[in-house]
């Protein structure tokens, strides 16, 4: 095993490598930011993913797909469901950076094309575009794109980007989103995964100012104008479907989500989602939702204060109960089992409900007992920190077993690729 993880880790770096200037990649965080990615251990990444993906049975889905916010975390995981389970093509937009000077360029530009190249292998199609979601001149770019080169139509339209800042395209107003409380200080205990510690944070009281900016930015304002502009292209299918990511999550992290900036701009985009499902049903016998996921360990989440320990906490208990999902997991059975298949988990609001694992009763009720138990000198025993860690770095291409971290990076020939 290890011998033939080697031999292909020599292959990945040689059909990277040139020869010139080379550097050693290594972690560099700040807080629940991780300033360093790894190109090759990216590839493993998104490689890990769609083994998941090989070893379950295809299924019936869409063929055409826009996934806005492709390149990490639950967009990128529902990438290469459609494509590797259902075979579906996909156009992906995603905001992301390439090589600059010495900066080794963004986890999700490299998970961008790690992507293409493994779809390219399976004679899959996939197009990326990277830029700003937000902007008219992308949408009129993708509408384009799908009427010349992608077959005129598109079946499905994942919307699950994370973004702290949005330009209006209408007022041409820049809005920044602010992770704050609606109702009062919180303070609360959180990790730290560039010291390794749990600290208490406090989370202050939003204005309303930052609510409505958060409104803004994380809200279903930009989602409603890809629809009406998809629409105006003449670009959706009979049938077309649509699913936004959200969150609600339980009791413990309420201050900080359901009752914060960022859960007042959630329960914005599930109102959208009643407008714009009435719009398709009656247009196009097509579906709007927003999907509640599970709470996981990705590039937006990490910095949510308090929600680091949550999720740590959250993983030990469904570890130890076998209903744990890394993202993958959770949006594949979303996929298959209720976007496209027939066990769809509804609530009476009219949300897919794949969070529903992590909701049940006793899971929440052993969290919260651990949530009580918690201190600085047990978290690493009595949460999940190992297996948290482990994902955040894994985000960032770090600490794959497989990947030799020590070997020499060229930056020269890595620039050359694009997504
Ligand atoms: P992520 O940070 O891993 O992915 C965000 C994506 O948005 C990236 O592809 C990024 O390139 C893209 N993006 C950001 N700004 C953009 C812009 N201006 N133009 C184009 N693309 C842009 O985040 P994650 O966690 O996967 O979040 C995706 C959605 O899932 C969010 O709506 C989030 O609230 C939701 N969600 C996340 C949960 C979690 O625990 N991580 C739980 C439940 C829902």
């Amino acid at each position: 095993m290890y011998s033939f993880l080697k031999k292909e880790k020599i292959i990945i770096i040689n059909n990277f490598l040139g020869g010139k200037e080379k550097m050693v990649i290594k972690p560099r965080l700040k807080g629940g930011l991780a300033l360093t990615n790894h190109p090759i251990g990216a590839k493993e990444f998104v490689k890990r993913q769609i083994d998941y993906v090989k070893s379950q049975d295809k299924y019936e889905g869409p063929k055409k797909v826009l996934i806005i916010g492709s390149s990490s975390g639950y967009g990128l995981a529902t990438r290469i469901s459609l494509a590797f389970g259902a075979g579906a093509e996909t156009i992906g937009v995603a905001f992301e950076k390439g090589i600059e000077g010495k900066r080794t360029g963004s986890a999700g530009w490299w998970n961008s094309i790690a992507f293409k190249e493994a779809v390219k292998k399976e004679g899959i199609f996939a197009k990326n575009f990277i830029g700003d979601a937000f902007s008219m001149e992308m949408k009129d770019e993708v509408i384009k794109f799908i009427k010349e080169e992608f077959g005129g139509k598109i079946d499905l339209l994942i919307y699950s980007l994370a973004s702290a800042v949005r330009t209006d395209p209408i007022d041409g107003v820049t809005y920044r989103s602010a992770l704050k409380s609606t109702t009062k200080d919180i303070t609360g205990p959180t990790i730290n995964f560039e010291k390794e510690i749990m600290e208490e944070t406090t989370m202050g009281v939003a204005t309303p100012e930052e609510i409505k900016s958060t409104i803004k930015v994380m809200g279903g304002e930009d989602w409603k104008l890809w629809i009406e502009a998809l629409d105006k292209g003449g670009v959706l299918s009979e049938g077309f479907k649509t699913v936004a990511y959200s969150y609600l999550g339980p009791k413990v992290t309420y201050g900080i989500y359901k009752e914060g900036t960022i859960g007042a701009a959630k329960r914005d985009l599930e109102h959208t989602s009643d407008v714009l499902n009435d719009f398709l049903k009656q247009r196009y016998n097509g579906e709007a939702y927003v999907s509640l996921s599970k709470a996981l360990m990705t590039k937006a989440s990490a910095v949510i204060p308090i929600f680091p320990l949550y999720a740590a906490l959250l993983y030990k208990v469904m570890k130890e109960k076998g209903i744990h999902e890394g993202t993958i997991q959770q949006k594949h059975r979303l996929l298959t089992k209720m976007v496209y298949g027939n066990e769809p988990v509804i609530d009476e609001e009219r949300r897919l409900r794949p969070d529903n694992w992590e909701m049940r009763e006793d899971v929440q009720a052993e969290v919260e007992a651990l949530w009580d138990k918690v201190t600085p000198e047990n978290f690493k025993e009595i949460s999940d920190y190992a297996g948290a860690r482990e994902e955040f770095m894994q985000l960032n291409g770090f600490d794959f077993d497989n990947v030799d971290y020590d070997a020499d990076i060229d930056l020269d020939e890595l620039a050359k690729l694009k997504p």
